[in-house]
């Protein structure tokens, strides 16, 4: 198997495949003012994380996902058979268009610039996208997790650097805040379960195992900064 599919592999028993909670998607719904009955697209789903606190949180609404991975759209299809569910590129998402588009940990696939300006076409007058994207919390973040996320192939920038690239785009910030440790939390606990029984991929266990670790030492200094943006 190869790196990617390893990962792919290990993340289908996952119900979430990056930090995430409740409570910052109902924030999400709130600032964006997404309404009973709306069109919302979960862009980068994953195995479906977000998908139960939306069915929850709007039951009236039309909610389509899509994920690049296939095996992540099988699983988010037997799972919530009420979503429809798109293996695909979500620069170019079908259905719309959209109320909302939520998009948690996967913008950085993209690059927020380029995302936006696919999704511009995707919203209806009026509509948002909530999105989440690493960032550093501090001036001056230590060198362990500095040297982590680079070799990662992440060059975080600070909050007001993320909020710079959305106006930069020609978009307006509706509201900002930090996902926090909860998220962290729900991501990582049942992550480092399913690293204890996972027997496949060694490197790939001790990888997200440092992962864990640089987080339970450094947290503090980055976070996801979650975004509402609309199109100036
Ligand atoms: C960090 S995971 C987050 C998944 C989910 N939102 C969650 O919070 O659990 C990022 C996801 O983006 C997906 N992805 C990456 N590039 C993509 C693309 N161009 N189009 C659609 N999905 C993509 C990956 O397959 C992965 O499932």
């Amino acid at each position: 198997m190869s790196g990617h599919d390893d990962l792919i592999d290990l993340f289908l028993a996952l119900d979430r495949a990056g930090p995430g909670d409740l409570d910052s998607l109902h924030w999400a719904l709130q600032v964006a003012g997404t309404p009973p009955r709306a069109q919302v697209l979960d862009a980068g789903c994953g195995t479906g994380a977000d998908l139960p606190a939306l069915l929850a949180a709007r039951p009236l609404a039309q909610i389509t996902a899509i994920d690049s991975a296939a095996p992540f759209i099988e699983r988010v299809r037997a799972r919530f058979p009420s979503v429809s569910a798109h293996v695909g590129d979500m620069a170019n998402p079908p259905g719309g268009p959209y109320d909302l588009i939520w998009s948690a940990g996967a913008i950085y696939h993209l690059g927020v610039r380029p995302a936006l300006s696919s999704w511009a076409a995707h919203l209806k007058p009026g509509g948002c996208v909530a999105f989440s994207d690493l960032c550093w919390r501090v001036s001056d973040p230590p060198a362990p997790a500095c040297a982590f996320w680079q070799a990662e192939g992440l060059a975080l920038g600070s909050a007001d650097d993320l909020a710079s690239a959305v106006t930069g785009a020609g978009w307006r910030v509706l509201g900002a805040r930090w996902l926090g440790p909860g998220g962290w939390a729900a991501y990582y606990a049942p992550l480092a379960k399913q690293l204890d029984s996972y027997t496949g991929a060694p490197d790939l266990v001790t990888a997200l195992r440092a992962e864990i670790a640089l987080w339970r030492a450094h947290g503090g200094s980055y976070d996801y900064r979650l975004i509402v943006t609309a199109p100036a």
